[in-house]
């Protein structure tokens, strides 16, 4: 059993810096990617409060395919370039998205999700997956949520 202590008091940048670094223990010395992203996307759900879907969709070919993750079940391919996660895929940038009725072709695999974000993970300057974060609340992420998810991707960019 693996007891990670998530507090709900931490301050956000801290309570990433502590899933950042359990993370990084989790996968620490372990070569199978789908125990690590499974892993990763626990962590994800006992660490960051008001979500409703966490996990990861990885490149394959021209396409996003669902990955580990905890919440309902998803849609399971995305084509590159549609959807929130396939634009961070297709461009590598973070997407913090306010509000997903008013992005521009937005995947609703979830009817609960108000707000997303989502991550590309990069190995070697390509984007091999996407962390996906949903939330039943508008606006649920900002730029402190991006800066946190994103350096747990750095953290298992190699790892998964
Ligand atoms: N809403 C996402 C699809 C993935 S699910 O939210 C799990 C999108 O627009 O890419």
């Amino acid at each position: 059993m693996y007891d990670f202590k998530a507090d709900p008091g931490l301050p956000t940048a801290e309570m990433y810096r502590e899933l950042v670094g359990a993370a990084g223990a989790l996968v620490d010395g372990e070569s199978d990617p789908v125990a690590n992203m499974a892993n990763v996307a626990a962590l994800i759900w006992q660490f960051v409060p008001r979500l409703n879907w966490a996990g990861f969709y990885r490149v394959i070919g021209d396409e996003l395919v669902l990955g580990p993750f905890v919440g309902k079940p998803a849609c399971i391919r995305i084509p590159m370039g549609q959807g929130v996660c396939g634009a961070a895929a297709a461009n590598g940038e973070t997407q913090l998205v306010a509000d997903v009725h008013a992005f521009p072709g937005h995947i609703a695999c979830d009817g609960d999700t108000l707000s997303e974000l989502v991550v590309p993970v990069l190995r070697n300057g390509k984007v091999i997956a996407v962390i996906d974060l949903d939330s039943p609340e508008s606006a649920r992420f900002d730029g402190k949520d991006a800066a946190g998810i994103e350096a747990l991707a750095r953290a298992v960019e190699s790892h998964i």
